[in-house]
């Protein structure tokens, strides 16, 4: 059995404490729904924005966060359009859990251009103290690029704007990793 927390769960740690104040959210990949149900539960005066490019993985996020929709706007988009939907900004919280929808297609998943584009935007749009929490999958083709890409774009982050940390389980091949970038004041 293993007791060392995977990359969500640390995720999901360490979301706890910032999500407690955070008015506005996004979860850039909804899939299937869990990620925005954890935001919803654990953001107390938030207003979150839930995005994916599947109707199908919009339709199951809608399903699982039922009780919270009056504090969820559901967009069938992708992300890189975030500046369409939110005009309330700046954001507290993005999280991207990246990769394809379970129990769907695997031809259907983020790719590194448009990851990255993403970024570049929502780091703009980012506050002060706000968080980017990145979910990579490097146990995939597709997945390990873009890891690799993430890997060289945050390295390259002026450290006096943003502090990024990895977290990875150390000795799993390929295991998901957690990156995780505060934005400083
Ligand atoms: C690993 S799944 C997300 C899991 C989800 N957070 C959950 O808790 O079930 C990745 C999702 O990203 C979506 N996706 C891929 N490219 C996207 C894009 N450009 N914009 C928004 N969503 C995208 C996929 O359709 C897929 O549902």
């Amino acid at each position: 059995m293993q007791t060392i927390s995977n990359a969500i769960q640390i995720n999901h740690c360490l979301l706890k404490t910032v999500l407690q104040n955070a008015k506005l959210v996004i979860d850039a990949t909804c899939g299937n729904g869990l990620d925005t149900l954890f935001l919803a539960e654990n953001s107390p005066v938030a207003k979150i924005y839930a995005f994916d490019i599947q109707p199908a993985a919009v339709e199951n996020t809608k399903q699982q966060t039922l009780p919270y929709k009056n504090k969820i706007t559901y967009i069938c988009d992708s992300h890189s359009n975030v500046k369409k939907y939110i005009k309330q900004i700046p954001i507290d919280v993005a999280v991207f859990n990246l990769g394809y929808l379970p129990g769907a297609s695997h031809l259907i998943m983020t790719h590194t251009k448009t990851t990255l584009e993403t970024l570049d935007i929502m780091r703009q749009l980012l506050k002060t103290n706000g968080i980017i929490s990145i979910t990579a999958y490097p146990g995939h083709t597709e997945g390990k690029r873009e890891y690799n890409a993430l890997l060289n774009y945050t390295k390259a982050m002026d450290k006096h704007t943003y502090t990024v940390g990895w977290y990875q389980l150390h000795n799993h091949i390929d295991a998901p990793a957690l990156c995780w970038i505060e934005k400083q004041g």
